[in-house]
């Protein structure tokens, strides 16, 4: 493991999730048809949205951040030639670069495009990270402690990861898997899913299932990731097992939000961290006071801990690093967030 080194400025890369974002932002846009704002924003350069003064550990030292906008939509970010979205990222890591920061994460869709940060990282002077390794820290300690809360033993229950072929489903089925007695992977492509089928089978005991239908695969589990990159919710509570438990780490959700029933089922919001003492920022980020994205959480535990390296670039990232960003976290005071009386609500959140 490397060793800390002093805390350094940070910097974190967002974009508007939606249209209505960017008119909130910018008033001017309110009454500009949609096909319209999506072509001014597509030539729009980056900028600094927000300076975090104060972010900080329970340790007693503190970090300052910068907020930057590479403003670009989703579907403009996964749509538009690659090379162009890159150098826009790029753009807006230059900017928060100017600024002092020397660890840089990337927000939202920025992590995702191409090759999941190695290129951006490559074209600038301070490390950059994506988030992952603490976003699946996240589902899997809220799986955990949940577990405990609950008083549900893992060894005799199944765990579905829905979306496990991706960045973060590999990484929390590779930590969980030895620790439940049942894993079934699901994705919509069967030759990834049997990729890591093969890579669990020569690590560990536990039977590993591909299940291409996730119906049926949340129906038969007691523990359920969802990080999926689906557009629209895949679930409704109404499916699940009684007595399961849910972290649905996906942005959109893919728990649908509707009013239901199962008071025996607890579903968080996965991917959330709160962090220590009551830091102030000066943008909203849509959760509730103290509680930051773990992809944010990663960059500001890396920038506390003065960790000047590309910590969870790419597809293939150490499970190892899962563990590893956790702890770091949990050393300056971080704590996965588990709502407010994680109970069987599933209640609607602003992003
Ligand atoms: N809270 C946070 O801080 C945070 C940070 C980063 C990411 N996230 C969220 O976490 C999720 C996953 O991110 P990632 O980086 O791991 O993405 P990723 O590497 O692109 O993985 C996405 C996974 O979803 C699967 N998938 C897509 N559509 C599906 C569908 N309809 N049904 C079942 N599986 C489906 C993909 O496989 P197939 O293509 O084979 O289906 C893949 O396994 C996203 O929603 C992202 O926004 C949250």
């Amino acid at each position: 493991m490397t060793s800390p080194g002093r805390p350094v400025p940070f910097g974190f890369v967002v974009h508007p999730p939606t249209l209505r974002h960017v008119r909130k932002a910018i008033p001017a846009m309110r009454f500009v048809p949609d096909g319209l704002v999506m072509s001014l924003i597509r030539h729009q350069k980056p900028y600094l949205i927000s300076r975090v003064r104060r972010i900080g550990s329970i340790l007693g030292h503190e970090v300052q951040g910068f907020f930057v906008v590479c403003p670009l939509l989703p579907k403009q970010m996964l749509e538009l030639e690659t090379e162009s979205v890159i150098e826009r990222i790029v753009g807006a890591g230059k900017i928060a670069e100017r600024l002092g920061a020397k660890v840089l994460g990337l927000g939202g869709y920025t992590s995702i495009v191409g090759d999941k940060g190695i290129k951006v990282a490559s074209r600038l002077n301070i490390a950059v990270t994506s988030g992952s390794a603490m976003t699946a820290w996240s589902a899997v300690e809220a799986i955990r402690r949940l577990a405990v809360r609950r008083g549900v033993d893992p060894a005799r229950s199944t765990l579905a990861v829905i979306g496990a072929s991706g960045s973060i489903g590999s990484l929390c089925t590779k930590v969980l898997a030895s620790s439940v007695r049942k894993v079934v992977i699901n994705a919509r492509h069967q030759d990834r899913l049997e990729r890591l089928r093969v890579q669990l089978a020569a690590s560990c005991p536990t039977e590993v299932r591909v299940e291409m239908d996730a119906h049926k695969a949340v129906a038969e589990s007691d523990f359920i990731i969802t990080t999926t990159s689906a557009p629209d919710a895949l679930f409704s509570a109404e499916e699940l097992r009684p007595g399961s438990i849910v972290a649905d780490v996906s942005v959109p959700k893919n728990i649908s939000k509707v009013e239901h029933s199962r008071n025996d089922v607890t579903v968080v919001d996965g991917g959330r961290v709160k962090l220590p003492g009551h830091p102030e920022f000066s943008v909203d980020i849509g959760l509730s006071r103290g509680v930051v994205y773990a992809c944010m959480a990663e960059t500001m535990a890396l920038a506390l801990e003065g960790r000047l390296e590309n910590f969870s670039l790419g597809d293939n990232i150490s499970p190892d690093k899962v563990e590893e960003i956790g702890r770091i976290g949990q050393k300056h005071g971080f704590e996965v967030w588990l709502g407010d009386g994680a109970g069987a609500e599933v209640k609607e959140e602003g992003q």
